[in-house]
């Protein structure tokens, strides 16, 4: 059964009408530029076909119903007027923030039902959270603008003006879609101020923007996007997803630490933030004691992979798919041995891949578990998985999943 038929079953199932409307955002893989996007630097990330998908039907009151087809527990009618932060917990908190979120901005949101059903994993550090904050958020615009005018809740001020992003330079340079940026913000708002995960902006936007056969170069200082080609088939390439199973939950401490870390760092540094900082500098803070040595190794990751990241788009513009292994490989290190945000499992499946013929291979996501990537010649594809699985057995970790990803387009309407 597609999504769309087993959403709207679902839907039809426990809200007994059909829905207006079913609405897609996809998971993402980041390519490269891990931890930097609150601090101001780059990143470049590609939606994938793992998709949540949200059937939403308008309701003419003001109470918001989420069921989801993972989880069997009946709804808590919640209404639009109570929600905020320390309101919500568990999955639903990600559908009721960004209705909060919304609001806050003075946008109209309905009272409406919701039904959430995926083929993206959760928890798999493959944002499945920016999915069901970006499909929501779609849900809400679009059920609020087809009215009919039964009295959506406003928020009452006029919503700001979204940033205008200066677009970087390049064949596929532009300013993303102004609303798409707001409606990024809005999940990014959710997710940090009702789901308590200070997040960057980096997933929700490329699942909102991202593009079929594209990476996302996305510059989180000036919100400047540019679409750089990123076909692998076409050179030859599967990507491939490793999803450790060793499940992150990121709205605990570890990865807050990181962030305070970089704070941390760039006060010392006297920038505004570790996007300005340069190795030459975080060697001088070191040396004159401003900067210990676990906050140095936290700022050198960012810088580095900031280079990166500009080192991968490069070689991304030319078109040399393949050559961008040693940028990831670097990535990944840093990530393991200054950042401390790998896991034995990532780090196994990363050495792994590369062993079975991957050409790239790094952690994706904020780590602490998730999943690795791998690019991989079609021709060793079908390897990878049973190395990848012989080799957790060997350390004693449960099974992996393995599964190739394409590069998809950003969330949509489907119905
Ligand atoms: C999570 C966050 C992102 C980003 C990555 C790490 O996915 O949601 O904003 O910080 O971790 O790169």
């Amino acid at each position: 059964m597609s999504l769309v038929d087993a959403v709207t079953s679902a839907f039809v199932e426990r809200a007994g009408r059909r829905p207006d409307g079913v609405w897609r955002a996809p998971g993402r893989v980041n390519l490269i530029g891990e931890h930097t996007d609150y601090n101001d630097g780059f990143v470049l990330p590609v939606a994938i076909d793992r998709s949540v998908v949200v059937a939403a039907g308008r309701r003419d009151d003001d109470v918001l119903r989420c069921w989801s087809t993972g989880d069997r527990t009946a709804p808590v009618p919640r209404r639009l007027a109570e929600l905020g932060p320390g309101s919500s917990s568990g999955w639903s908190a990600y559908v009721e923030g960004v209705a909060w979120a919304l609001l806050q901005e003075g946008r109209p949101v309905p009272g409406a039902d919701l039904v959430v059903h995926a083929d993206l994993p959760a928890g798999a550090g493959l944002s499945s959270s920016a999915a069901l904050e970006a499909a929501a958020a779609l849900a809400f615009t679009e059920l609020a603008a087809a009215g009919p005018a039964a009295d959506p809740v406003s928020g009452g001020d006029v919503a700001a003006a979204p940033p205008n992003g200066r677009a970087a330079s390049g064949d596929g340079a532009a300013a993303p879609p102004p609303d798409r940026v707001a409606l990024a913000l809005a999940g990014q708002r959710a997710e940090t101020e009702v789901v308590g995960m200070p997040c960057g902006l980096m997933d929700q936007m490329v699942v909102l923007t991202g593009r079929a056969g594209h990476a996302l170069f996305f510059d989180t200082r000036t919100l400047a996007t540019e679409q750089v080609p990123f076909d692998p088939a076409a050179a030859g390439l599967t990507l491939l997803v490793i999803d450790t199973r060793v499940k992150h939950t990121l709205a605990g401490s570890p990865y807050a630490e990181r962030r305070r870390a970089c704070e941390r760092a760039a006060a010392a540094l006297g920038v505004a933030a570790l996007r300005d900082a340069s190795l030459d500098d975080l060697d001088a803070a070191l040396s004159t004691g401003r900067l210990d040595d676990v906050t140095f190794r936290r700022a050198r990751h960012v810088v580095t992979e900031n280079a990166r990241v500009l080192e991968v788009v490069a070689l991304l513009r030319r078109g040399e798919v393949a050559a961008i292994g040693p940028a990831l490989a670097g990535s990944h290190r840093s990530l393991r041995d200054d950042y401390e945000v790998s896991c034995p499992e990532l780090d196994v499946a990363v050495e792994t891949a590369v062993a079975a013929g991957a050409v790239a291979a790094r952690m994706t996501g904020a780590g602490f578990g998730g999943s690795a990537l791998a690019l991989v010649p079609e021709g060793a594809a079908d390897g990878v998985a049973p190395a990848v699985a012989e080799a957790f057995a060997a350390h004693g970790f449960g099974p992996p999943a393995v599964f190739p990803v394409a590069v998809s387009d950003g969330a949509a309407r489907l119905a």
